[in-house]
């Protein structure tokens, strides 16, 4: 669906492609389908929670000597981390956005009912994905007999807190939110990607990510659309700080959080742990990141090489 309406970008309006979205929305997002049931779900002890790969510290030697009750124990805590992450993102990041939207619609829409529709839809999603996240993660914990992880200074909700805070007008505040947004919206959908393809790790953490993902590949096109028709209100410095805040996104969402590993290494007694910490940069498959965001930036016509031609 997403290549669809990639190559029909140029060919049909926004408004007309984000009414087939909100038509697929009915019948394909997790909100309107049957919800996983926890309680029928097979749960496997030998089978790992998350996606050993997904670890920053997978290559360090204090990680490779580790037992395997060692091991075991943190990739459930990665899920943990994983999903309450998540929660950070669809409360703080995205809700955030999809209200402004919904409140207060940009004169420069070409239909505002229809783009309020598609924003009021992917926030019930954010709100199911939340739940989803939060009942995973217990599930889990339950499960394993786990004290659930108690963290919440996540690297890319103070890094936006920050440079909200930093802004001097409302309109560098709304576009901040909105960059943001977008941004996540796009690096959500490669990060659940990995997840939602490994079918080696515990059945429910596969299905509950893939579910996810299938709504968050519709949300990255909504979010592009949404912002083909922003930036046709913007002047040329409002384009440049756009583009330049859905750049610093990445690298922010790209963060190996290693605040959250330090208090999970700790909380287990993980064996040299201060030393994995140590030696874990911060940055991520950076590469895979910076390409789909700069897609988007190519897409609605704000590169280097577009935005001065284009007013
Ligand atoms: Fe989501
Ligand atoms: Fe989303």
């Amino acid at each position: 669906m997403e290549n669809n309406c990639e190559n029909n970008l140029h060919s049909d309006s926004v408004a007309n492609m984000l009414k087939k979205l909100s038509s697929l929305w009915k019948h394909r997002a997790a909100i309107n389908n049957e919800q996983l049931d926890y309680e029928s779900s097979y749960f496997d002890p030998l089978k790992k929670d998350f996606s050993e790969d997904l670890l920053p510290f997978s290559k360090h030697g204090a990680w490779q000597e580790a037992s395997d009750e060692m091991k075991s124990k943190t990739l459930s805590y990665a899920w943990g981390i994983y999903n309450l992450k998540t929660i950070y993102i669809e409360c703080d990041i995205v809700t955030p956005a999809c209200e402004d939207i919904i409140k207060a619609p940009s004169s420069a829409f070409e239909d505002k009912m229809i783009v309020q529709e598609v924003m009021s839809e992917a926030l019930l999603d954010e709100a199911l994905h939340t739940r989803m996240s939060i009942s995973a993660c217990n599930y889990i914990y339950t499960m394993r007999n786990l004290e659930p992880l108690n963290f919440s200074d996540f690297n890319l909700v103070q890094w936006r807190r920050r440079i909200i805070s930093e802004c001097t007008s409302e309109w560098e505040r709304r576009l901040t939110r909105f960059a943001i947004a977008c941004a996540s919206e796009t690096l959500i959908t490669d990060y659940l990607k990995v997840m939602s393809e490994d079918t080696s790790i515990q059945n429910i953490c596969h299905e509950v990510t893939k579910a996810h993902a299938i709504d968050e590949w519709s949300h990255s096109s909504v979010f592009s659309y949404v912002a083909l028709d922003v930036v046709k209100s913007l002047n040329t410095k409002e384009k440049i700080y756009l583009r330049d805040t859905l750049r610093k996104t990445i690298d922010v969402f790209a963060s190996n959080e290693l605040g959250a590993w330090e208090t999970v290494l700790k909380l287990i007694n993980f064996p040299n742990y201060k030393d994995i910490i140590a030696d874990t940069g911060d940055n991520n498959e950076i590469s895979i990141y910076v390409e789909s965001v700069e897609a988007i930036i190519d897409r609605i016509g704000i590169n280097e090489n577009k935005i001065y031609v284009s007013r």
